[in-house]
């Protein structure tokens, strides 16, 4: 049987963006967007242009910069969508606009309040609409899982004859089981006259835990595009992760005979990327990415792996990324020992972008003797992300507290040529509370604190601190990150991303 190739559709700025808390900045997006074409992503679901002006800009900025990938951006069946996504991404190499309508009849009934007519109108309508404009229309039946599979068979050959290329079939609600879904793919390939046309694709989420399952049952059921997002992040319980669905379609070839563009050994710099700007963490047992996705804790597992590492591994580490040595740098380690640990954890760094990671690198080991990979890693993170970067910086700080006593804490910060400064601050419970106490007298801004969570990014006495942030204001919650040797201090300056992402928005 010959091999097939499957179609991946990335939404982590799409629909990953909605995971409650995980928006991020334009630049970003423009971030994720070039990581997600070095990836091989076929389709970048870049966002919903018609929600915000910042949505609109970043999918036109994306539109404008990526290539190699499709760019796609979401509308619903309205003329102010469609014209907005066309907008947004009429000057991309490839652009897709991808149209959705909600079929099933809880939708219909409670939401939309159409008919069954009504829906096929507004289908043949507005995917019409979206194919004069532009030369590739997906179409997606939201909540397809739960629609009847009669009227689902209609909607769907309707959109084809409107020019619909890729249709596809949502679980929207994670609702469907895996035997159930792949027959809603088969009845659709036997029953819909015009089926050929488009190519099937499937939007699973992972409510009940089913995502890739579902996936997977819909592409042996014929499916040809799936759509993912990285870490599984998204609305609610998340989407199919795109490390989990590249990897089985690469680890099962034998089984599933499909495969796909993915460059699997950036699956792991993507993935740090997306939790870095998202502040999502990957948890430790998370599959293919997690930090012990590879890791053998038993003896008798150690020992099969000492004989031959096939005994327990499926797939390599290096496969996706994870690197093979921790080979450490420190002070006398020079650019070309730099440059390529880069190029071994799987980025592509800018000339310009090396000789600041060079810059941060060269601070690091002054208060860090050794540096691993994490933290090469982090470096990364904040060189890729902190370009541009405009509004509050740390200029310094005093703090002093300790069991007897009530914290006392000053700090003097800067936005521009603009500095001001908080002296003997004493509110708070802590150190870290008076602090943020004094940096929301500083900005002005009245903002709650959701969320501290501070880990070490890496093993010894000297390692750096990551803090994480979230904080609320004007009821919209923002996060922030950060890493120093100094968790004080990381904690200052992850208060301020948050703040400057703030303003950003
Ligand atoms: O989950 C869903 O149905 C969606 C559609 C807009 C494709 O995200
Ligand atoms: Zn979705």
């Amino acid at each position: 049987m010959s091999e097939r190739s499957i179609v991946i559709f990335d939404t982590t700025l799409r629909d990953g963006e909605q995971s409650p808390g995980a928006s991020m900045n334009i630049q970003e997006k423009l971030k994720v967007a070039q990581m997600l074409s070095e990836l091989g992503v076929d389709v970048i679901e870049a966002g919903f242009p018609v929600v915000s002006p910042g949505d609109f800009e970043s999918v036109q900025k994306i539109a404008r910069s990526v290539r190699g990938s499709a760019v796609c951006a979401l509308a619903r069946c309205k003329p102010n969508d469609i014209n907005a996504a066309w907008e947004a991404l009429k000057d991309a190499e490839r652009p897709r606009i991808h149209v959705f309508l909600a079929t099933s009849e809880i939708h219909r009934r409670f939401k939309l309040r159409m008919t069954q007519e009504d829906v096929l109108m507004h289908t043949e309508g507005y995917v019409r609409m979206a194919a004069a404009l532009c030369g590739d229309v997906e179409f997606s039946a939201e909540d397809a899982s739960r629609t009847e599979p009669d009227f689902l068979c209609r909607v769907v050959e309707m959109a084809i004859k409107a020019g619909a290329k890729t249709i596809n079939i949502p679980d929207t609600v994670g609702y469907a089981v895996p035997t159930q879904f792949a027959d809603v793919i088969r009845t659709l390939r036997g029953n819909v006259p015009n089926i050929d046309r488009a190519v099937l694709s499937v939007h699973c989420h992972n409510d009940l835990g089913m995502a890739l399952a579902n996936t997977l049952a819909a592409v042996e059921a014929g499916a040809g595009q799936v759509e993912c997002t990285i870490n599984g992040i998204g609305e609610r319980a998340g989407n199919c992760a795109l490390e989990e669905i590249a990897m089985a379609l690469n680890t099962r070839r034998d089984y599933y005979r499909a495969g796909t563009r993915i460059v699997t050994e950036k699956l792991v710099p993507a993935s740090c990327l997306v939790a870095g700007v998202t502040g999502l963490e990957v948890p430790r047992n998370k599959a293919i990415v997690g930090r012990n996705a590879f890791a053998h804790e038993s003896g008798i597992h150690q020992d099969g792996m000492l004989k031959n590492p096939t005994t327990y591994e499926i797939m390599r580490p290096e496969t996706v990324g994870f690197v093979k040595t921790d080979l450490v740098l420190g002070k006398h380690s020079g650019r070309a020992a730099l440059s390529a640990k880069v190029t071994q954890l799987g980025y592509t760094l800018t000339q310009e972008q090396t000789n600041a990671l060079f810059e941060e690198f060269k601070t690091l080991t002054d208060r860090k003797k050794e540096v691993y990979d994490a933290d090469i890693r982090s470096l990364i993170q904040h060189v890729l992300l902190s370009e541009e970067r405009v509004g509050w910086e740390l200029v310094s700080y005093v703090c002093q507290s300790g069991t007897e006593r009530k914290p006392l804490v000053s700090l003097r910060l800067r936005r521009g040529d603009f500095a001001v400064e908080a002296n003997d601050v004493t509110e708070g419970d802590g150190p870290i509370d008076s602090l943020f106490v004094a940096i929301c007298r500083l900005t002005g801004l009245n903002l709650q604190c959701r969320e501290y969570r501070v880990h070490s990014v890496t093993i010894g006495h000297d390692a750096q601190g990551e803090v994480n942030v979230a904080v609320e204001f004007n009821n919209s919650e923002y996060r922030g990150r950060a890493v120093s040797t100094d968790c004080v201090e990381a904690s200052i300056l992850a208060f301020l991303d948050a703040v400057n992402r703030i303003a950003a928005a």
